[in-house]
This record gives C-alpha cells, sequence and structure tokens, in this order.
C-alpha cells in the first residue's frame, strides 16, 4: 500500500514561514471539503472519464486478448506516441521491468524489446530502424494517437508503415496496431483501410489521463506486467480518494499541502524518487501537472497565470548535483521523495575494507538501506534549511502499488485544477506550437502563419555571435 508522510511539509519542521500551520489547513478546509466534493461527484457521475478506468472490464480484456496473440511471434514492439500517448509507457516499463530488459536475451525477457519513439530525432528513429531491420517480420509497431494527426507520431509512422510494407508486401498491415478514437479521426480511418488490428483511446480521457486505458496498457502486457495488477491497485486508490473526509483522503491533503505550499512561495514542485525504477514516474508526473495546471486563465476567464512548476530528480544522484541549490537557492520549493520500502531487490556491500577507517561503516550495508539513509538524510538537511517536503512510500514497487500511484496524481491533480478553478483537462498552449510546425512544414491552410512566423526564424547579425 502507498502511504503519504507530510510531517515534513509542517511549521512542526520547517517553522511557521514555509511549512503548513494549522490555521492554514483549518483556512483551507471549506474550501477543500468543496473542491473534493465536486471532483468525486464528477467521478461518480462519470464525467471524469479517468476515473472509470480502474474497474474497466472491456478495456484490459481487449489488450490481453491482442497481446495474447501477438506476443509469441514478436521480436520487438516499437511504441510510436508522444506525451500522453508515450509517457505513461515509459514509465510503466521502467517502474516494472529492469533496466537490464532490452538487453536480456530471448527467453530471459517476458515479452518483445520495447522502445518507445517519443521524439521526431532522426537519429533516435535512424538508429531503432536500423537495429530492428533484421527483424521487422517479427516487429509489432503500435501507432497510439488520440486525435491520428499529431506531426510527430504521424511522420514515425509513415516511415514505420513504409519499412514494413517494403519487407513484407500485402502482410504488412499484420504487424500493425492501431490505438486511437474509435469513431473518428485520421489514424482511425487509415487503419480501417489498411486493416490493423484496433485499440481504443476512451473519448473522455485526455492523453495525460490516458496510461492505465488501451495507450498505456498494450505495451505494458506484451513486456509481462500484470496489467489486471496495476488496475487493481489504481481501484484501490479510487476507493481511497473517494473518502468525502478530506484530512484522511491522501489525494486531498496531499493537493492542500501543493495549494498552501505554492501559496507560501514554493511555486517549484520536485519529485524526487530515491529509486531509478521510479524515475520515470517523475516525467509523467512533470506532464500530467504541467499541461493541467499551467493556465493563462481560470474558469471565469480571470487572468491567473497558474500553476507550480513540476521538477523532476533522482535520489540519491542528484545529491551531487541539485541539492546545493534546493537548500541555499531560493525557498521556493516543495519536494515530494518518492520512498521505497523494500527494494525489488538486496545487494550488500561485500566486507573489505574494514582497516580502513573512512570506508568502514559501508561494509555489509545493503544498498536498498543506504539509498534510504540517503533520502531521511536529505529530508532531514532541506528540513535544517526550512525546506518543506512530503514522501510518498511505496512497501515494494509493484504493479499494485505503481497503480496506487498514477491514481493517487490523477485524482490530486482533478483536485489541484478545482482548487485553482481552472480547468485541468484542455492545453490550450500547446496548439500554437503544433500549429506554426504545420506552417513551417507547408501545410495547406497555414500559409498566412508561415508569414507571420518568417521574422522569428530570421537570424539577424546584430544578435549573432
Ligand atoms: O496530454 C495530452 O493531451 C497530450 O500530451 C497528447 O497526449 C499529445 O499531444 C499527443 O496527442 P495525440 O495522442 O492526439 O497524438
Amino acid at each position: 500500500m502507498l502511504t503519504l508522510h507530510w510531517k515534513n511539509a509542517t511549521d512542526a519542521s520547517v517553522g511557521p514561514r514555509h511549512g503548513i500551520t494549522k490555521a492554514d489547513l483549518s483556512g483551507i478546509s471549506r474550501v477543500m471539503g468543496k473542491a473534493l466534493k465536486t471532483v468525486i461527484a464528477q467521478c461518480v457521475g462519470g464525467k471524469l472519464g479517468y476515473a472509470g478506468l480502474p474497474a474497466h472490464k472491456a478495456y484490459p480484456d481487449s489488450v490481453k486478448a491482442l497481446a495474447g496473440k501477438f506476443r509469441p511471434a514478436t521480436t520487438d514492439l516499437i511504441v510510436l506516441g508522444i506525451g500522453g500517448s508515450a509517457l505513461g509507457n515509459i514509465a510503466l516499463q521502467a517502474a516494472l521491468n529492469p533496466s537490464t530488459y532490452n538487453l536480456l536475451p530471448d527467453g530471459k525477457r517476458p515479452g518483445p524489446r520495447l522502445f518507445v519513439l517519443d521524439n521526431v530525432d532522426p537519429a533516435l528513429v535512424g538508429d531503432v530502424l536500423d537495429f530492428i531491420g533484421p527483424r521487422l517480420a517479427t516487429t509489432c509497431v503500435n501507432v497510439i494517437s488520440k486525435s491520428g494527426e499529431t506531426a510527430e507520431t504521424a511522420s514515425q509512422f509513415m516511415i514505420f508503415r513504409q519499412a514494413l510494407k517494403e519487407k513484407l508486401g500485402a502482410s504488412f498491415a499484420s504487424r500493425i496496431v492501431a490505438t486511437t478514437d474509435a469513431k473518428k479521426g485520421t489514424l482511425h480511418d487509415i487503419a480501417k483501410a489498411d486493416g490493423y488490428a484496433a485499440l481504443e483511446v476512451p473519448g473522455d480521457v485526455g492523453g495525460r489521463f490516458s496510461v492505465l486505458a488501451p495507450v498505456g496498457l498494450f505495451s505494458a502486457a506484451m513486456c509481462g506486467i500484470d496489467i489486471d495488477k496495476l488496475l487493481a491497485g489504481a481501484e484501490a486508490m479510487r476507493k481511497r480518494t473517494e473518502n468525502p473526509t478530506w484530512r484522511k483522503n491522501p489525494a486531498a491533503v496531499l493537493a492542500a499541502i501543493k495549494h498552501l505550499a505554492t501559496a507560501k512561495g514554493k511555486i517549484m514542485h520536485v519529485m524526487m524518487p530515491y529509486s531509478n525504477r521510479l524515475y520515470l514516474l517523475a516525467d509523467w508526473y512533470r506532464q500530467l501537472w504541467a499541461e493541467s495546471l499551467g493556465k493563462q486563465h481560470d474558469r471565469a476567464g480571470k487572468e491567473v497565470f497558474a500553476g507550480p512548476t513540476p521538477i523532476k530528480a533522482l535520489g540519491a544522484t542528484d545529491q551531487h548535483s541539485q541539492v546545493q541549490l534546493y537548500r541555499e537557492g531560493p525557498n521556493d520549493k516543495l519536494t515530494i521523495f518518492l520512498e521505497v520500502a523494500k527494494h525489488p531487490r538486496e545487494l550488500a556491500v561485500p566486507d573489505v575494507f574494514g582497516d580502513v577507517p573512512g570506508l568502514a561503516y559501508l561494509r555489509k550495508a545493503d544498498l536498498g538501506k543506504l539509498l534510504n539513509a540517503e533520502k531521511i538524510a536529505t529530508e532531514y538537511a532541506l528540513a535544517c534549511s526550512k525546506r518543506p517536503s512530503v514522501t510518498i512510500r511505496f512497501d515494494e514497487i509493484s504493479p499494485h502499488t505503481v497503480g496506487e500511484f498514477i491514481y493517487l496524481y490523477e485524482f490530486t491533480t482533478s483536485l489541484a485544477g478545482e482548487l485553482l478553478n481552472i480547468n485541468a483537462y484542455d492545453q490550450p498552449a500547446v496548439e500554437l506550437g503544433k500549429k506554426a510546425a504545420f506552417a513551417l512544414m507547408g501545410r495547406d491552410g497555414y500559409e498566412a502563419m508561415a508569414k507571420e512566423i518568417a521574422p522569428f526564424a530570421q537570424s539577424d547579425e546584430k544578435y549573432v555571435l
């Protein structure tokens, strides 16, 4: 079970100026209770699509059936997607399979090698294409796009579709799984015309909330992750988040701390897992938090420029890179530690150098124990500098706890949006950049915009060194 520990965010640990006080909690109580009631009602009333995913039956069933069909004859799985259509897949794989997964020989891996290509960097895409080239006949390409027209995903897809077609001829379509809207869209239409296997991106679930839909579940199931346990973990957390007493609800307490800390100037929210496996969950969190909460206007149209900046750091690695700043730089951060009580494996330091005074204490120490001690040490050091933190503790890293974490953060994000009175489910600011890229690439209908962009693309000698 996942637990939230928040003492070190309070005045008891970091003083009243930077920590949450009893008065702060009383002050937010009414508005928090109201926000919680609203979000619970939206979840229960079916208005927040993601809340229906943990207990969904048809989605995991369709994913398992398709994975069962593809897995035995697939050596390599290529996921093409970006943003919410990729970050969840990456996070699940990193958390629940070993970091050496792709390097393990066939038979030692529970599924195919996995490459999630979430960028159009030609070096990345080209390198992977070269690598899988000899095995194209046993490669499965899972193209994921809710809108079906995202330029990055579409261009990658055109490359992989062509490669499969050249190698396999008419049967190329049998190696493609399209995850997209069930009824409409460019990718939907192509999938239908070409005859790919298809999985659904639910219409009422935004990309960044879709990891527990077929978007994230297919690659997970293909790579041997128990998606039933993942969903069961999310469902267990869903029940906890529907506790209407906000002080007993982990998502409500987390949202309240984050809101109150932001009001005290902690406008940077650093997620710092003390676990390499959980590090990429922090990437998933960054997108969820940034796209959901970074908004210029509130729901009444007032200019608010809302949204604490999500940052990721890795313990203990970043103790040697970031913690100097976190302790002595501006006191503008709330740190959210992710701690693992029982790491996936034990590894002891050998009983050597007993006669070396500076190293003897490390003999026989377990690395997990050292890592956790370093986390407490950093928590303490931050508190000494009056820097607040909270800890989300995983008793172990398992599909269940990862499912719990995902749902906890999704619900917390909804509550945070409610407290800020903003729409947490759109991303209007992303559109302009997308359209500008269309214009720069010569898409029909974007000629006027291309002209508008031209001065920005031209360099001026005065400003070039
Ligand atoms: O969270 C979001 O909505 C975005 O990050 C999208 O997932 C991302 O832009 C990709 O969109 P699509 O799935 O339509 O290709």
